[in-house]
């Protein structure tokens, strides 16, 4: 229960636990929609007989409404075989009707069930449990983990993936399977991956995995180094606030120790030929959400630093519209989770059409990173909140340092230049931590904005993708109608959405430097003033010019042009967070998300 709290995450509709009873000749199974509490609750009032084998399941629904009924674990074999599952199988109502035209009843509407009574069928037949999880994955289609227990067999687990995570966990005479290293880190820190249909069997006493066909795959381990302590709200009152405040950290850790002796970026796994990336001639950065925010983010820096041409796509567009990608394209997959299964389709396509991509990822061991051909790991420690935070700013961090790495590459800038940039990323840090340490009445004005319905934002150049992750966070905290644009776009339509008091926040860029982009940005805060909208301006502290225009002002440190985003996305994150707070929501697990979207 432990494990499955910290995996909650990961999507928390519903959830349940099957155990193999100490008796060995039966399961005893609860299972309830609603979030983990009330299958705790549940288990309190009606306790499971005890057992030292179980399987537990919290679930985001993809196939099948979040009800007790859909709930995993499900059970075949007249209960005497458990089932959990993470993915889609995307054949599973050909099996289905396969299964019942054969006589079995189906107790829910999800494709795991169908999973379940395949498996039992192969029991039936006379396999093993490990066997027949083998013959089971080579008919689904799809993408998936599966767990199983069979009474029969009381001191074994068999899992399987294809296309979603699983993770061993080798203990002292107790072994762990989970979604995520976090479900078990407080018992082991060693772990191991499984790779593409692989079957891992557990028992106590011995971990043993097997490729599709049953040939034993060796599997290294490896030890994790993150601290439960890590993934705990250290003292704040929900994890959104705490890794809003750990964004100092995750940028300076980022940074950390990136460059060898030579001043050279040091990706963390893999690599590739320094000849690819001196011919590379676009690089296409796929990702989801916030992540691809980042994306856009890092385009601005890397085109000017690489003038390379940087294109942002959306991972779940990008392989349907037959992009143009060759050998000489450089892919950047950004994800936190490493799990997004349209960004792990992406690369995969990617891959397929003989690009050579870098993962941005911050999940170590995930399927990105372990598909990537090279990794530059973000090291934001694990971010629990699902609206994502101080995994953003690692990304643009991660990117910016990817930028740096080939425009020395290639000769675009040359180490003094570099070195300069590397000392204005150095500071950001502290920067980070004055917008934090002076964030009070950003919370007051969110906290008295409880009751808006709709609040526009604004930015221009680096400036735009923070409008629009501004207006993310908005939605995805205090579910409030919130949008993003270039403020130069404005004119061209948007405008007319702007009437009295209408709240409009806006990313004013630094007025210092010949090109500034300052006083075309007044000017669409004027366009928007005449029309009677509520004025909230992030502004470069010293910009005495803001407050003539505004009703309310947040300052942020001077920094460099491309680098701002690192500090004025920090008040919006703030915003969003106080409002959807003060209107009592879980910041944390905010309704209809998921961490990790582990499907397509
Ligand atoms: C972030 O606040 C959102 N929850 C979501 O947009 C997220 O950024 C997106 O799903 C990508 O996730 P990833 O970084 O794990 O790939």
């Amino acid at each position: 229960m432990a494990g499955l709290a910290r995996l909650e995450y990961r999507g928390y509709d519903s959830a349940g636990i099957a155990v193999v009873t100490e008796d060995q000749n039966s399961l005893a199974r609860a299972k309830k929609a609603g979030k983990l509490a009330v299958l705790a609750a549940e288990l309190k009032e009606h306790p499971l007989a005890p057992g030292t084998v179980a399987i537990g399941h919290t679930r985001w629904a993809t196939h099948g409404a979040p009800t007790d009924e859909n709930a995993h674990p499900h059970l075949a074999a007249d209960g005497r075989i458990a089932i959990i599952h993470n993915g889609i199988i995307e054949n599973h109502a050909a099996l289905r009707s396969e299964l019942k035209a054969g006589g079995v009843t189906f107790a829910s509407d999800t494709d795991t069930e169908t999973a379940g009574h395949l498996l039992a069928a192969e029991i039936d037949s006379g396999l093993s449990l490990a066997e027949a999880m083998r013959a089971v994955t080579r008919r689904l289609e799809g993408a998936f983990t599966l767990l199983a227990v069979d009474a029969r067999e009381p001191h074994t687990v068999v899992g399987a993936r294809r296309n979603s995570p699983l993770v061993v966990g080798l203990g002292e005479n107790e072994n762990f399977l989970g979604s995520d290293v976090i479900a078990f880190i407080e018992h082991t820190r060693t772990a191991l991956e499984l790779g593409q249909d692989e079957v891992v069997v557990i028992t106590p006493d011995a971990v043993i995995v097997t490729d599709a066909d049953g040939d034993e795959v060796q599997r290294e381990p490896y030890s994790i180094d993150w601290d439960t302590t890590a993934a705990q709200k250290g003292g704040f009152p929900t994890f959104m606030d705490k890794e809003i405040h750990d964004q100092p950290a995750a940028v300076a850790d980022t940074l950390r120790g990136r460059m060898d002796d030579n001043g050279r970026l040091m990706l963390d796994a893999g690599i590739i030929d320094e000849g690819v990336l001196n011919a590379i001639d676009k690089i296409v950065v796929i990702a989801c959400g916030t992540a691809a925010y980042a994306g856009m983010v890092a385009k601005y820096a890397i085109e000017h630093w690489c003038r390379i041409p940087v294109e942002v796509e959306l991972a779940h567009e990008f392989r349907y519209r037959d992009p143009v990608v060759s050998v000489k394209t450089l892919v950047v997959a950004i994800s936190q989770s490493g799990e997004t299964m349209d960004t792990i389709m992406a690369v995969r396509h990617a891959q397929q059409q003989g690009a050579s991509v870098i993962g941005i990822v911050n999940v170590q061991g995930s399927t990105i990173a372990r598909e990537a051909d090279a990794v530059l790991y973000t090291r934001a420690g694990p971010e629990i909140a699902v609206a994502s935070t101080k995994a953003f700013l690692a990304q643009i961090t991660a990117a910016f340092l990817l930028g740096l790495f080939l425009s020395e590459l290639r000769g675009n800038k040359y180490s003094d230049e570099i070195a300069e940039i590397l000392e204005e990323l150095d500071a950001m840090p502290a920067k980070i931590q004055w917008v934090l340490d002076t964030s009070e009445p950003i919370r007051e004005i969110a906290r008295s904005m409880a009751g808006e319905r709709t609040v526009l934002f604004l930015g221009r150049h680096v400036g735009f993708p923070v409008a629009l992750e501004g207006a993310l966070k908005l939605k995805e905290l205090a579910y409030i109608h919130a949008e993003g644009f270039a403020a130069g776009e404005l004119k061209h339509g948007p405008i007319a959405l702007i009437e009295k008091d209408l709240p409009v926040f806006i990313v004013l860029p630094s007025p210092r430097g010949r090109e500034s982009l300052h006083a075309k940005v007044l000017s669409s805060i004027e366009e928007v003033k005449a029309r009677g909208a509520r004025i909230l301006v992030l502004a470069e502290e010293g910009d005495d010019e803001a407050p003539l225009y505004a009703d309310h002002v947040f300052y942020v440190p001077e920094a460099p042009v491309l680098l701002a985003p690192l500090l004025n996305v920090v008040p919006l994150q703030i915003f969003a967070c106080s409002l959807a707070g003060a209107k009592g929501y879980d910041v944390d697990q905010p309704r209809n998300l998921a961490k990790s979207v582990t499907v397509e």
